[in-house]
């Protein structure tokens, strides 16, 4: 099968894993290279309370019509065939919002589970939480545990959603697993970067190659950082609840115009043109 032929034969079977697809999405999917696609997105979910404000809605009402944004993402990924997907659902510092809109997301996240489950099964998702589960309240960890027991056995992509998640919170958590382990094996051999990697709550999975932010802030905030060392940032102005299918798969076409090396050079070009370039990028 010649290059060409393959290339058309897999992007007509993604095409038709997708749906039918608007126009827009049609040409921005023609602009996608299905072979390059990043391994895992995360996701900074950002914007529902600025949405609801904007149509004079409870900030809530921009938390519900965020959940149909994540089902679509969630779906989506799993169809192109990305291994992970994570998405911040709620922070160590959201505890800091009012109890009320806390309880809402808390329940939310609930019915979240219970009614897409046949969706995750069907597109054969597996399900892992990220952050300190134990801290939830008790429902919320009965449901979390179930659904990753149901969907332990499907082999497609990981969804992990960040729950009670700090990025701080979980290279302290590492190190402390680290230091227990050794403890237990009567062993203090200093710690490596493979060894943390392999304690923090992606343990297995690869690092995000590109991370989305919504709603335009030009922040971080203490999401995966040790993960996105190296990941493509991609910010767009569009708020949560408005990022559908097309917009996406925007962020993937951009996605694969950025050039990325690691700290090294671009390929092909000379090693002594100017190596100071080279320094943190
Ligand atoms: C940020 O918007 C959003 C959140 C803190 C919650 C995100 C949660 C969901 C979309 C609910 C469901 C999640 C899953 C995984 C099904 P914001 O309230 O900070 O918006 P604002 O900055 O405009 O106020």
């Amino acid at each position: 099968m010649s290059q060409t032929h393959a290339h058309k034969t897999l992007q007509v079977s993604a095409s038709r894993a997708l749906g039918p697809l608007t126009p827009e999405e049609a040409l921005l999917f023609e602009k996608l290279d299905l072979k390059r696609l990043p391994r895992h997105v995360a996701v900074i979910m950002d914007g529902n309370g600025r949405w609801a404000q904007q149509r004079h809605l409870p900030r809530v009402a921009g938390h519900r019509s965020g959940t149909s944004t994540a089902r679509s993402t969630i779906e989506t990924c799993a169809r192109l065939k990305i291994e992970a997907l994570t998405l911040y659902a709620f922070s160590v510092e959201n505890w800091r919002r009012p109890k009320t809109e806390i309880d809402f997301l808390m329940q939310l996240l609930r019915e979240y589970l219970r009614r897409e489950m046949p969706l995750l099964q069907k597109n054969n998702i597996r399900m892992r939480f990220l952050g300190r589960t134990d801290e939830l309240p008790r429902g919320v960890q009965d449901d979390v545990r179930d659904a990753m027991e149901r969907t332990a056995g499907n082999q497609g992509m990981v969804l992990c959603v960040a729950l009670n998640y700090g990025g701080r919170a979980e290279i302290v958590d590492a190190v402390n697993s680290i230091l227990a382990e050794q403890k237990a094996h009567a062993s203090r051999t200093g710690i490596t970067e493979e060894m943390l990697a392999r304690h923090m709550y992606t343990s297995g999975l690869p690092d995000p190659d590109l991370l989305i932010r919504t709603s335009g802030e030009m922040r971080v905030s203490n999401f995966l950082l040790w993960q996105i060392a190296y990941a493509e940032i991609f910010v767009t102005e569009t708020l949560w609840p408005d990022f559908n299918r097309a917009r996406l798969l925007e962020a993937l076409v951009e996605f694969q115009k950025r050039e990325r090396r690691y700290g090294g050079i671009r390929e092909g070009q000379p090693v002594t043109e100017n190596p100071a370039r080279v320094v943190g990028e």
